[in-house]
């Protein structure tokens, strides 16, 4: 069953495509925890994004392009369009800069110019990378992925950005590492979010995977999107990106990439672990505890916001990659 539904006003509220009862029950939640301060904290991010102009939106995206880059012919397209670039710098969650969907405004505050990744733990070359060395070290080559978030809708997005089993060749976690952590960018002098403001909530952002899913073909960096660099509402310069799981997996401005012993404490895990379990596949008969898993609103064409009703895929659809990891 296909049902379209077309918004013509610019802003997207995150109300439209995030259903009400989802939209209302995190908020919900969020708010719980923080307690009654919540309204006011939220106001000052209101009033800019009143004031934010598509000329801007615009240009929060457009970014040096990546040179000579090359689709890989493994995920060179799926099943549905790739969503129009301005809807999805415009869609975003990222906590750190507020609860709202519409955040890509206020994202700009991230600094990403120096950025460093150190990667430690548990491995026998432990790095601290800046995006030269990585841009450098690791060929880039685009992937359009299908994503699932856990509020039901998705998109299709075309990444760049190299696989994740790249960067275990070079710094060889030991045998000992079962797990790895990804850590995102955390400073509360410059993001707004909620949490920042009221310290309740378990920032930083952190995510967490086992080896040997890390090690999948599917798990990828991504140091770009529509072929140039990622801008900072999708979570520039280097995010994880892993399409059978729910987009909550993914973690972005990543800072920190830790090798571990035991499963790491991550975010939403933390906040609430039996509607956000660690393993987070994309699963359409394992409803979350509030809502239905079985379908989402496909998002994507502009410039308004339309949506289509799909049924969800097991692994969104990448079960002959990953099923076995789970047997
Ligand atoms: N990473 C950080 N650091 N902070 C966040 O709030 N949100 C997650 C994930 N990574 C989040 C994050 C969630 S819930 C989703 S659905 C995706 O980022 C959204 O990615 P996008 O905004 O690029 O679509």
């Amino acid at each position: 069953m296909t049902h379209l539904r077309v918004v013509k006003s610019w802003e997207i509220s995150e109300n439209e495509v995030t259903s009400e009862t989802i939209y209302t029950n995190r908020r919900r939640f969020l708010k719980s925890l923080i307690g009654a301060g919540i309204g006011a904290s939220l106001l000052p991010l209101t009033g800019c994004q009143k004031s934010s102009s598509s000329l801007a939106l615009e240009q929060s995206f457009q970014l040096p392009k990546i040179p000579s880059l090359k689709t890989n012919p493994a995920f060179a397209s799926v099943d549905g369009p790739i969503a129009d670039e301005a809807l999805a710098a415009r869609y975003n969650n990222f906590y750190e800069f507020g609860g709202g969907k519409n955040i890509w405004l206020k994202a700009q505050n991230l600094p990403t110019d120096p950025w460093k990744v150190e990667v430690t733990g548990l491995v026998k070359n432990p790095q601290t990378y800046d995006l030269e060395q990585l841009k450098k070290q690791f060929p880039l080559e685009e992937r359009i992925y299908r994503f699932r978030c856990v509020e039901a809708w998705s998109m299709v997005l075309p990444w760049v950005g190299f696989p994740m089993r790249a960067l275990l060749e070079a710094v060889e976690p030991t045998a000992q590492a079962k797990f790895v952590r990804f850590t995102s960018f955390y400073d509360p002098e410059i993001t707004r979010g909620p949490g920042l403001h009221f310290g309740f909530l378990p920032w930083p952002y952190q995510e967490g995977l086992r080896l040997e899913e890390m090690a999948n073909e599917l798990a990828f960096f991504a140091l770009g999107i529509y072929g140039h660099d990622l801008p900072k509402q999708h979570g520039a310069p280097i995010r994880c990106v892993l399409p059978w799981k729910y987009g909550f997996k993914g973690a972005k401005s990543v800072v920190k990439i830790e090798f571990l012993e035991q499963q790491p404490a991550t975010y939403w895990n933390t906040i609430d672990p039996n509607e956000y379990d660690f393993e987070a596949n994309v699963n359409p008969t394992k409803p979350h505890p509030r809502w239905s898993q079985a379908t989402e609103k496909f998002i994507s064409k502009g410039p308004g916001l339309s949506w289509e009703l799909k049924e969800t895929l097991p692994y969104n659809g990448y079960g002959k990659y990953v099923a076995s990891l789970y047997v």
